[in-house]
């Protein structure tokens, strides 16, 4: 009997083998890799096979993360020619060339670049292996050292733990990061981010060969002008400059971090790592105003991202054209006030924590001192200003820069940059730089309807973006430093309350619900019936016994959320009532438990229509203008007709929340404030707030009023109408924002085109334009200028001529990230954040 049982067992072992070659992560030259065929690296990481990215059915070999989902692809082979089939074949020739080919008659889709070994050598048995880090090489069979190819030289959109980007000197070979054309289509797009070796390297994104976006030289720590990574216990960073090679590099200090940089289709650059089964964006560049190549302060020119206006001349330099600059076209840029005197009177003033100017037409010296430095630009008439290489040790080595500069920036604990000036603005030529002053400054916290944890990571990101002040930009991993980030985040109601003491009458007039019936209704808060999570709790369909459907918001058990602070939050949305405000249905306090009853709103939230291909072809133009006089009434509401004067202060597509019959409803009142009637404006030092919605003059300086809530709206208005996103990015025209495009639209007299091509025929152009008109009044650059809600709804319901709009505030080319896996959750966290 035992013979049988062998032969079994290896029938049994064979074909467990025979199955598992495609968990291998090594084929062969005599191996044939088909379409439904995939290698799997040793830990179980990476993934290499065919895929179809998005919503296209196109086939290409690609690598992805192996177990994480939505499949996020990291390198792709043919990205520019697509297989139309799963009739593609991948192969190792014996040649060492990887290939591609495709159809019946074996068509050549792709050949891998020939490498610059390999031409050198002789390849006997070639095997091609996925490696852990995602990088697939092409080595022979008995060498595991050498690569003869690896797909980490030739990156996607993707820059991954263990790659490099910069430039072979000897060679000339060049690596550089290329996004992909669309989310559906990883052909190469427009963006590129590569290291420039003009004047001394530098990283640049450059769309095309225009600069988008500039890291400064690097300064012995990070790039200038980047927060200093002190946590060098979790990402380190490697750049290497010699007469070899320039290059950037990043390791994750464990291996178990996972954590890629990548830049989308649109120019953003992101770094997020994975963490609770989600992708968290722990450094976002994208959300900071001064991040733009030269943003647009033009030549000698100097942004400050918590200035207003943001751009100002450098100090003994006035505007070239007073006219432009005042009206913040600040293109033009700057001249020295005072014409220099070079040789004989000249003299240098130092600009503290400043972002050293573009140093592509630079020149250096990495050995020299900053006397050394400070002479050598004395000597020369064309320099125009010095600065120490290396900021260690009290700094090191020697820049000098020649005619204008471009792209400086306030930057609190960067560089010091000494400028040539006549001699009655020159202050010194001492080299040695102050201990920087703790200013305190102002934080910009974005709050999005997002979880928790993704959301502070991305508070933290834009809070550095803004600030540039914390160190550590890696704090991933501390969930009680979140807890304490969220709580800023939320103002308390209680010390805006108005002191009215019938404010527990109100309370009276909610219905109490019972933690049995609350079970009951979400049974027993199954999974099932959960729409969302966040730090504070999670938020849970329920149908209560007479079938109406409610939503469920649980405050977690560790929130630290007193029962005073409860009720106080819920006596304030209860004071609210009306058509196109989420309306309060009730509460629950037993035990431990703390919850927030609503009324259930099907349709979910408006960004989640309007922002989306396939659902924004429901909503036509009858049904955008219902939306937009829906808000427009629950905002004057808000602001007029209710006992109190309230500023929303967060209104956003993902806070209009709609019913059954697409009726708008405002929610999300965790950040509204409460004014008494004598109030007009408030200033605050903590901006709250989502970019791309909130007012300039509230980001900056911190003031808000009801015309911070009225440019919301006309943010939304344009939104709603052009189904575009106020982030800049996604008009196509460079660095257009949504207000910008709409505004040059308007001007040319084709604000038609506005609308999404597919409502055209269901509008009544007179109304669509009257309505863009209104958007545009609503975004106008100053508050004063902007009309009221009163007007506003005045304006929507008659036709009198309306003013001339002036222009938007621009400054909205701020985006957001995407956080578009967590709109699930939309309709959950965003109502009303106890606190
Ligand atoms: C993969 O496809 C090939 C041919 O297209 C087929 O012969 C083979 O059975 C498939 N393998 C699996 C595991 O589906
Ligand atoms: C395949 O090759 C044959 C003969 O060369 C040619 O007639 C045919 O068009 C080819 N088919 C494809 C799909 O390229
Ligand atoms: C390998 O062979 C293929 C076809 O035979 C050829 O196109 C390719 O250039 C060769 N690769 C190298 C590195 O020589
Ligand atoms: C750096 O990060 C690691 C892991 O995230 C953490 O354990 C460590 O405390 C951090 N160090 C500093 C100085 O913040
Ligand atoms: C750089 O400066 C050092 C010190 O002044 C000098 O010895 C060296 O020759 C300089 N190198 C170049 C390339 O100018
Ligand atoms: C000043 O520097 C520029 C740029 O390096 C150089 O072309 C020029 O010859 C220098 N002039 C003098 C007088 O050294
Ligand atoms: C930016 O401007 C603000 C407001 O004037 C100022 O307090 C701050 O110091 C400036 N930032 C830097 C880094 O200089
Ligand atoms: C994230 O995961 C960690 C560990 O799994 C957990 O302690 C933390 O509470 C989670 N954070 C959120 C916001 O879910």
């Amino acid at each position: 009997m035992n013979i049988p049982h062998k032969i079994l067992s290896f029938v049994v072992l064979f074909s467990i083998l025979a199955t598992c070659t495609v968990q291998e992560d090594t084929i062969t030259n005599d191996q044939v890799f088909r379409d439904n065929n995939t290698l799997v690296s040793a830990n179980e990481r990476f993934e290499l096979g065919f895929f179809s990215p998005g919503s296209s059915s196109n086939r290409y070999l690609g690598i992805w993360y192996k177990n994480i989902s939505p499949k996020t692809v990291v390198w792709v082979a043919n990205r520019a020619r697509p297989i139309t089939d799963s009739s593609g074949v991948f192969r190792v020739l014996t040649n060492g060339s990887l290939l591609v080919t495709a159809g019946r008659n074996h068509t050549t889709i792709w050949l891998s670049e020939t490498s610059l070994v390999s031409s050198h050598t002789t390849i006997i048995n070639p095997v091609a292996q996925l490696l852990n880090l995602g990088n697939l090489v092409v080595r022979e069979k008995s060498d595991e050292e050498r690569y003869i190819w690896q797909s980490f030289d030739y990156p996607a959109d993707t820059f991954l733990p263990g790659m490099k980007i910069g430039k072979d000197l000897v060679s000339g070979f060049e690596r550089q990061l290329r996004s992909w054309k669309s989310q559906d289509d990883p052909s190469p797009g427009e963006f590129i981010t590569l290291i420039d070796t003009n004047g001394f390297p530098q990283v640049f994104e450059k769309q095309g060969l225009v600069p988008r976006k500039r890291y400064g030289p690097w300064n012995g720590v990070t790039f200038n002008g980047l927060p200093k990574h002190t946590n060098s216990s979790f990402i380190s960073h490697t750049f290497v400059f010699n007469d070899k090679e320039v290059s950037y590099g990043y390791t994750m200090a464990k291996s178990s971090i996972i954590a890629r940089m990548y830049m989308d289709s649109e120019g953003n650059f992101y770094t997020p790592n994975w963490a609770n089964q989600t992708w968290t964006t722990y450094w976002d560049a994208n959300t900071d105003m001064c991040v733009m190549y030269g943003h647009n302060c033009g030549p000698n020119g100097m942004c400050n991202g918590s200035k207003s206006p943001l751009c100002s001349c450098m100090e003994g330099f006035e505007p070239r054209k007073p006219d432009e600059w005042s009206a913040s076209q600040w293109s033009s840029g700057c001249r020295r006030r005072k014409p220099l005197d070079c040789p004989n009177g000249d003299g240098f003033r130092a600009f503290k924590n400043v972002k050293l100017p573009d140093a592509r037409r630079s020149w250096y010296n990495k050995s020299m001192t900053l006397g050394e430095c400070d002479s050598a630009c004395k000597r020369n008439c064309s320099c125009s200003a010095y600065a120490n290489i290396e900021i260690a040790q009290g700094g090191s080595g020697c820049l000098l820069w020649f005619g204008d500069l471009i792209d400086v920036r306030n930057i609190e604990e960067s560089q010091d940059l000494y400028v040539r000036m006549a001699k009655s603005d020159a202050t010194i030529t001492e080299y040695k730089s102050e201990p920087n002053s703790n200013k305190k400054r102002r934080t910009i916290i974005v709050v999005g309807s997002i979880s928790s944890s993704i959301l502070v990571m991305v508070m933290l990101g834009i809070a550095i973006a803004y600030v540039w002040r914390k160190k550590t930009t890696f704090l991933v991993e501390a969930p009680d430093g979140l807890d304490q980030t969220t709580d800023k985040v939320y103002y308390s109601m209680k010390s805006q309350d108005d002191g009215n003491d019938d404010n527990d009458s109100n309370i009276t007039e909610l219905s109490y619900y019972s933690l049995a019936q609350i079970l009951k209704s979400t049974d027993d808060f199954s999974n099932e019936n959960k729409l969302g999570e966040g730090g504070f709790g999670s938020v849970y369909m329920g149908v209560l016994d007479d079938g109406r459907e409610i939503a469920v918001k649980r405050l977690s058990k560790t929130s630290r959320q007193g029962v005073n602070e409860f009720k106080n939050e819920l006596r304030f949305i209860a004071k609210l009532q009306h058509r196109n405000l989420i309306k309060l249905l009730g509460y629950c306090n037993e035990g431990d438990e703390s919850m927030l009853i609503y009324e259930c709103m099907p349709n979910k939230s408006l960004d989640l229509f309007i922002f989306d291909k396939r659902r924004s072809l429901t909503l036509d133009w009858s049904t955008r203008f219902h939306i937009i006089h829906g808000i427009a009434r629950g905002i004057l509401y808000l602001h007029q007709d209710s006992r109190f004067k309230i500023v929303h202060r967060d209104l956003k597509a993902s806070n209009i929340l709609l019913d059954r019959d697409m009726n708008p409803k405002i929610s999300d009142f965790g950040l509204a404030r409460m004014f008494r009637d004598h109030e007009n404006e408030a200033n605050t030092s903590r901006v709250v707030g989502t970019l791309g919605y909130i007012s300039p003059e509230y980001a900056v300086d911190g003031i808000f009023s009801e015309k911070s809530d009225v440019f919301s709206f006309g943010v939304l208005v344009l939104e709603i109408i052009s189904g575009k996103k106020n982030r800049g990015s996604s008009v196509k025209k460079d660095s257009d924002s949504l207000l910008a495009h709409a505004w040059r639209l308007f001007e040319e007299d084709m604000a038609v085109e506005l609308l999404s091509p597919h409502m055209r025929e269901s509008s009544v152009d007179s109304k669509v334009l009257r309505s863009i008109h209104i958007g545009l009044l609503c975004v106008q650059h100053y508050a004063k200028d902007r009309p009221s809600m009163a007007s506003v709804v005045l304006m929507f319901d008659q036709d009198d001529v309306l003013p001339l709009p002036k222009q938007p505030a621009f400054f909205a080319k701020v985006s957001m990230p995407e956080v578009n896996q967590f709109s699930i959750d939309e309709v959950t966290m965003t109502e009303l954040e106890p606190r």
